[in-house]
């Protein structure tokens, strides 16, 4: 049945491909707001992802379920919305269906969101249940809410996006919540729930709680197995460093409901990058899929970018496959998949470069990748930086320390919009470096050591910043290999 819509004409796409800022190869919606990536799945042969959308305007509104399919993750198709905020118990001004999750069972598709509204001006969040068999059709089950309440002594009316996962004989759901108040000092927790048959939710314990350190809200809660380990993840909201997506690596026993951490991590340190899920695809590989935005709690935040002059507001960061390193590390990095839409690729090696820029020539300048290997030993300046979409005074730069193994993304003078710097450190055995860069005109995705630490940030340019650049600060450096490719659009 999907086919049809395959089949179909999207003649606006052209459209897309003319505007300055929107992105030839990251997802967006056809037109106006979107936020979390939810009940990404696959089914019946194709992947679908739903989001957080308002289809009436730019900004954040009554949260309707926005529907698009893949049969490889990287091209999309729209299609018709999925839920709609029409029932008591989610439709509401400021609630509507919020995020959650989707699993596949006896060949039909189950998804749990949130139904968010306010009674009486008080909020009200609880957990509902959704079926379709086709994929294309949704029915809200006629006794919702599965989970009316939450627990009174480890949760708050903030208790949202259910992700549910079976394991063994039986369905699993993390809720995200808060004890207290989210402005004002609540401490963030994550809810574990079990059901035999996906109606019935029983709830078992709080997996995961702040105390005072990790935030005071923990959206968008993930967890899954990979290898002997079982991760969590979560969207803090105002953590104390101000992270918005860290992952767990800790060991989980389903007796007793104790959940051990054995390390702690980001997932992505980027300005924009906020309530990653994930998924298991066709394949068995763990994929994670995320929002390229912020909120306006975030202290960079002043509002969520100039986008809506071309009528669309927010994207999805591309899909990226997780592994497990030996030391209890994840690394991110984009789907082989991916590979689809490069071309013209142009591989350099043993590149000198100096203080004076060294240009890149890349014929499609607003959406390609970079990606450079290089020896600490063979860079006597040990710092090198590249500039992205720039011309003269303007530009993202990226700054790579390897005396100090730091690495910095400086949007200060990328553009008229935005402002701020974001390091992080990296591990670098043998003065060893690597690092992809996925640029699409208002995005940039940087992937170091294969994906060990990720940094995602929008910028929005004017149409002459074209150039693309690598210099060193000071003396002299060679690079070992530094190759470019243009990216073709998810769209054509
Ligand atoms: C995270 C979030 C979720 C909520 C949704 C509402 O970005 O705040 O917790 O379900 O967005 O759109």
């Amino acid at each position: 049945m999907l086919e049809r819509y395959f089949a179909a004409d999207e003649g606006t796409k052209e459209q897309y491909m003319q505007q300055l800022w929107r992105p030839n190869y990251h997802f967006t919606a056809a037109e106006n707001w979107i936020n979390d990536p939810n009940g990404l799945v696959y089914f019946k042969g194709f992947y679908h992802m739903f989001y957080q959308h308002n289809p009436l305007s730019c900004e954040w509104g009554p949260m309707h379920w926005g529907h698009a399919v893949s049969k490889d993750m990287v091209h999309w198709r729209h299609l018709p919305m999925a839920l709609y905020p029409d029932e008591k118990y989610d439709a509401h001004e400021k609630g509507g269906c919020f995020s959650g999750s989707a699993v596949v069972h006896e060949d039909k598709l189950y998804i749990f969101y949130t139904g968010a509204v306010q009674v009486n001006g008080k909020v009200s969040q609880t957990q509902c249940l959704v079926t379709s068999v086709d994929g294309i059709n949704f029915k809200k089950y006629e006794a919702n809410p599965v989970i009316s309440e939450y627990p009174k002594h480890c949760g708050s009316e903030e208790f949202r996006d259910p992700k549910v996962i079976q394991y063994g004989d039986k369905w699993y759901m993390v809720v995200g919540t808060s004890l207290g108040k989210i402005e004002t000092g609540g401490d963030g927790r994550i809810l574990l729930y079990v059901s035999e048959d996906l109606y019935n939710w029983r709830f078992c314990k709080a997996i995961f709680e702040s105390c005072g350190e990790f935030g005071t809200m923990c959206e968008c809660p993930d967890f899954f197995p990979l290898q002997d380990k079982w991760i969590l993840t979560f969207s803090p909201m105002y953590h104390p460093q101000m992270k918005k997506a860290i992952y767990c690596v800790g060991s989980m026993d389903f007796d007793t409901f104790e959940y051990k951490i054995e390390y702690m991590g980001d997932i992505d340190v980027g300005f924009d990058y906020y309530a990653p899920q994930t998924f298991e695809d066709a394949e068995g590989r763990r994929i994670c899929i995320a929002w390229q935005n912020g909120w306006l709690w975030m202290p960079w935040c002043e509002d969520f970018g100039p986008t809506a002059a071309e009528h669309w507001q927010g994207c999805m960061s591309v899909p990226r496959k997780i592994s497990l390193t030996e030391n209890n590390r994840l690394r991110f990095e984009p789907v082989d998949e991916m590979e689809k839409l490069y071309e013209l690729a142009n591989e350099m090696q043993n590149v000198r470069i100096s203080t004076e820029k060294k240009h890149f020539t890349i014929k499609n300048p607003t959406s390609f990748r970079i990606k450079l290997e290089a020896d600490a030993r063979k860079i006597t300046s040990r710092a090198f930086e590249i500039g992205l979409r720039g011309k003269e005074n303007r530009a993202a730069l990226v700054q790579v320390d390897l005396l100090n193994n730091l690495i910095t993304f400086d949007r200060n003078n990328a553009d008229r919009y935005v402002k701020g710097r974001v390091s992080c450190p990296f591990d670098s055995e043998n003065g060893k470096f690597s690092m992809e860069i996925l640029v699409d005109k208002s995005s940039v995705e940087i992937y170091v050591n294969d994906g060990l630490q990720c940094i995602t940030s929008n910028i929005y340019p004017e149409r002459e910043q074209v150039e693309c650049w690598i210099r060193t600060p000071y003396k002299e450096a060679t690079i070992d290999r530094i190759s470019t490719c243009c990216i073709k659009p998810i769209w054509e």
